[in-house]
């Protein structure tokens, strides 16, 4: 087996292709992404743009906790608000593919504005071994950025893709992101989707519908983290629940809790949550979220099931 290369190669790589130019990176909150644009920084210094696009689908406080987590390290992350552009994009879709492709080609188009605002030549992406293996094996198509925004990489438009990690596993990534110096809310962080809180409201998503699987979200990562689980989060689903209060009947939202143990998202099995935990859940899903009257604990394995709903 290749030995892993060091940071300072990693840096020195970056430098050599980078040269004097000027770059771009798109930061996601996430592991892959953070890494990478940690070490392009290294090599480039001011000469790297990163950019957060808020999509208004992130957890609670992502975007201010990125700026802060970078600001700390010396880096300026420059937040879009793009918030309204993805809503108005998802706006009436109910079909979950249909969801998927809104959000993907909203994002692409907005990152391709960024891309040529910043005059960047090269593109930083978190690619990694995983994303590279599954298009080989048709599981999952690693997205060109290039492609995505109307360019084709073969035809030489300037463009070079940087990919400063594509030889490593996740676990080595979250090594490298913490020997970097990235605090454990990101090199110890669970997997999130691309499109963010989209995949887990079922039917139209809508900021009001966002906004309260944000908070349900939080309530399972805060009373389920320390069961250190792979993944887990809330859920909302498109049908509603009877529910009763004060004597009276009412309608009311049913969320779903998922937790799921897997070592490559390929396969999953629910975690078994102690029941003191789930009915803290459920409490605190129905005292601090007024709209929820049902809340469920989801026992499918992957497969059959897949780990998001969307
Ligand atoms: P599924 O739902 O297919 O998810 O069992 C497997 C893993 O992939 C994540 N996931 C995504 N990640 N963009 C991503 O970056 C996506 O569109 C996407 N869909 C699912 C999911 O959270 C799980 O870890």
């Amino acid at each position: 087996m290749d030995e892993i290369k060091s940071i300072e190669q990693r840096i020195n790589e970056i430098k050599e292709t980078v040269g004097s130019g000027r770059a771009i990176s798109a930061l996601s909150g996430g592991v892959d992404s953070s890494a990478c644009t940690i070490l392009a920084h290294r090599a480039i210094g001011s000469n790297l743009k990163s950019v957060f696009i808020d999509d208004g689908l992130m957890r609670e406080k992502e975007p201010e906790q990125v700026r802060e987590i970078f600001r700390d390290l010396g880096i300026e992350v420059d937040i879009i608000d793009t918030q309204d552009e993805f809503f108005q994009a998802l706006k009436g879709k109910i079909d979950p593919e249909e969801k998927r492709k809104a959000f993907r080609s909203t994002f692409y188009t907005i990152f391709g504005r960024e891309v040529l605002k910043s005059e960047a030549k090269f593109l930083v992406q978190g690619t990694i071994a995983a994303d590279i293996l599954e298009t080989k094996g048709g599981i999952k198509t690693q997205h060109n950025i290039l492609e995505q925004i109307g360019i084709d990489p073969e035809k030489g438009f300037g463009f070079k893709v940087v990919e400063p990690v594509k030889d490593l596993f996740k676990p080595q990534v979250r090594e490298v992101a913490k020997e970097l110096g990235l605090p454990e809310m990101i090199y110890g962080r669970m997997p999130f989707p691309g499109p963010g809180l989209a995949t887990r409201v079922v039917g139209e998503v809508t900021p009001e519908r966002v906004s309260l699987v944000r908070k349900a979200t939080q309530i399972v990562e805060e009373e389920i983290e320390s069961l250190k689980p792979f993944q887990a989060f809330a859920v909302l689903l498109s049908d509603k629940g009877t529910g009763v209060e004060e004597g009276k009947r009412k309608f009311g939202e049913i969320v779903i809790v998922r937790s799921v143990e897997s070592k490559d998202a390929m396969t999953a099995e629910p975690t078994q949550v102690p029941w003191e935990i789930l009915m803290k859940i459920s409490k605190r899903m129905t005292g601090e979220i007024p709209e929820v009257v049902r809340v469920a604990y989801e026992i499918t394995p992957k497969p059959p099931a897949t780990i998001e709903y969307v």
